[in-house]
């Protein structure tokens, strides 16, 4: 008995003093502070957004970033102002720039320390917080319940490692001719070689691994608050890698409930396509499309 209130003491020290409770006054029974209107044009499934000039582009900072307007979409679409979002692969901290502009307090976790201070770098950028702060923390995704409060999650949104299909020499099949030779012929675009990296698994062990760490985030998060993830599908060696259906796989089985699945149509900003598979095999561009996979914790868990 003694030790158990010890070690209760002891993890609540490391508890992070952040708000999660809503600064509106919308009424209880909402999922967001949006207006019917707003709310009837986030029904189309299909969504596309352009980049702004805050958005990091430059591979050399992370060679994977999804633009600010998607984080501010899905974060405006699943919490009210004041709500605590959590992205669990933060990267350089899109979510986090995200979150300050709506005003939602938010929590982001990278293994690279070089990661997280892009990310404050993002946030020093930012109007001085009054209301919410957002926070970059250098740690594993999987000891992130011991930072949170159990049911203080309203959001969980993020763009996880793809298992380990970046960590291999890119062709740069996507441009013709002399272009495809460009900077990143021939370059490992994987964010780290540490064992913890989840971009080093196979794609079995990866599904494995995001069923526990995901199974971990279930009682932080609150009842139907909203998991939102963010993955293409890629092509190797002529075979389709559906990572989307090894995530939705992975979160049924640890009792998350799949909700929507949204395509975030990226033709818009892709403008450089070479030929694929012609004349014999019929291939989608992935880089064309992307998966929003929306999830949430029923209120039977
Ligand atoms: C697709 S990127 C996220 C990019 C982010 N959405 C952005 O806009 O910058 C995935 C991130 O997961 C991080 N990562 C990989 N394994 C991790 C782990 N076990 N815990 C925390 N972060 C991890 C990588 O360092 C990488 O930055």
């Amino acid at each position: 008995m003694t030790i158990e209130l010890i070690e209760t003491r002891a993890s609540d020290l490391h508890k992070l003093q952040i708000g999660a409770n809503r600064i509106c006054d919308c009424p209880p029974n909402h999922l967001n502070c949006m207006t019917p209107k707003e709310w009837m044009k986030s029904q189309i499934g299909v969504w596309q957004f352009n980049y702004e000039r805050r958005d990091v582009r430059d591979r050399k900072i992370h060679p994977a970033t999804f633009p600010i307007s998607l984080a501010r979409k899905v974060i405006e679409l699943f919490t009210h102002k004041g709500e605590l979002v959590l992205d669990p692969f933060v990267g350089s901290g899109t979510t986090l720039v995200a979150a300050g502009d709506c005003e939602r307090n938010a929590v982001g976790f990278d293994l690279k320390d070089e990661y997280i201070t892009s990310s404050n770098n993002r946030l020093s950028k930012l109007l001085p917080p009054e209301k919410v702060q957002q926070l970059a923390i250098c740690d594993d995704a999987r000891n992130i319940p011991h930072y949170l409060e159990e049911n203080s999650v309203s959001l969980i949104f993020t763009s996880p490692p793809y298992a380990n299909l970046l960590n291999r020499k890119r062709l740069n099949k996507s441009r013709r001719g002399d272009e495809r030779k460009n900077g990143q012929y021939l370059k490992v675009e994987q964010y780290s070689q540490d064992v913890r990296d989840l971009g080093t698994l196979s794609l079995e062990s990866y599904a494995s691994e995001m069923a526990g760490i995901f199974a971990g985030l279930l009682p932080i998060m609150r009842t139907r608050a909203h998991c939102v993830i963010n993955v293409p599908d890629m092509w190797w060696e002529d075979k389709r890698i559906t990572i989307h259906m090894a995530l939705v796989d992975s979160l049924r089985q640890v009792g998350y409930e799949l909700r929507n699945i949204i395509i975030w149509d990226r033709t818009n900003i892709v403008n450089r396509i070479g030929i694929f598979g012609w004349p014999r095999n019929y291939i989608t561009m992935g880089t064309t499309f992307e998966y929003l996979l929306d999830f949430w914790k029923p209120s039977t868990v």
